[in-house]
């Protein structure tokens, strides 16, 4: 096993957090202690009771697929089975938050990096950086839909692009990123759903996304999206909402570098703002949002 170095600090929606060079880690399942494995349940069962009629159908229904249970923390190696057979993604062990352009490369093998450790039960409600229960109960079971899987994948490719391309054409990206994968919502035929990882791994943040009048909910917009700032801080202000999958999908399959090139001539827009085009499910109240702060 490599000892992955950290080379800078990254400011996530947590703070500060290290950043680590690519070394791949071995999932060290044994020595998971049964403290750790406690925290996995509390999060699993507590998540697990709130997610049913909230989290979108494809998500629980990869959930139950890998049958991942509160027992204890899921083998990176069981759950390879099942992804190579249904979409050929694999998961790799990481010590924490990689360089961009080795994350937008693994991404684009169908790589998909977990944090191998998980939080200290001090950390249950409050983490500072993603760990195994963000990574994995958060984005792997999406990983087992075969549309959101090459969704990712192309997401991969397009970070690698961009990054060729401007420090610009990366923060475009980055706000898709954090709409969809992390925060995104979905409609469905039994009315709104969750299906961003930000969101199915946070107990608050499950419910608030929702239920809350204060935030906007807006029809999903490539370009609107792009140009939205965003919170790092706090639960966001406005959430994104597509119709299906194959939305996304279509959505971001042309090139992007002339979007790229349009982006750069307009204003970024608020995280709470609306602006005349925004096809507005709900007008947030504003309630308990901070003035300033947004990145
Ligand atoms: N189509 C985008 C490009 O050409 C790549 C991409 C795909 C970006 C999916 C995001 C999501 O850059
Ligand atoms: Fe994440």
């Amino acid at each position: 096993m490599e000892n992955p170095e950290r080379i800078q600090h990254k400011l996530t929606d947590k703070g500060y957090v290290p950043v680590y060079t690519t070394a791949i880690v071995e999932q060290p399942w044994d020595s998971y202690d049964p403290v750790e494995h406690g925290t996995w349940a509390t999060l699993f069962e507590r998540q697990s009771k709130l997610l049913p009629g909230r989290a979108c159908d494809e998500f629980l229904q990869g959930l139950a697929h890998f049958g991942m249970s509160a027992r204890s923390i899921p083998r990176f190696a069981d759950l390879n089975e099942k992804l190579k057979l249904a979409t050929g993604w694999k998961l790799i062990g990481v010590q924490g938050l990689l360089p961009e352009l080795d994350f937008f490369e693994h991404l684009a093998a169908r790589e998909f990096p977990v944090t191998w450790w998980i939080r200290k039960p001090e950390e249950i409600d409050y983490i500072s950086e993603p760990d195994l229960f963000h990574d994995l109960f958060g984005h792997v079971p999406l990983l087992l839909n075969p549309v959101f899987a090459d969704y990712m994948q192309a997401y991969g490719r397009g970070g690698v692009k961009a990054a060729r391309n401007s420090p610009e054409a990366l923060q475009f990206l980055t706000r898709l990123y954090w709409y969809t994968v992390e925060f995104g919502l979905i409609q469905t035929a039994a009315g709104l759903r969750i299906y961003g990882a930000g969101i199915v791994s946070s107990k608050g943040e499950s419910i608030y996304a929702l239920e809350s009048a204060a935030p906007n909910r807006i029809g999903f917009d490539l370009l609107r999206v792009m140009r939205a700032r965003y919170r790092i801080d706090t639960y966001q202000k406005t959430y994104f909402v597509i119709d299906d999958f194959h939305q996304l999908f279509a959505a971001t399959e042309p090139d992007f570098t002339p979007y790229y090139e349009l982006l750069r001539d307009l204003p970024s827009i608020g995280a709470g703002a609306i602006v005349a085009q925004d096809q507005v499910i709900t007008r947030g109240t504003g309630e308990g949002w901070l003035l300033d702060g947004d990145v």
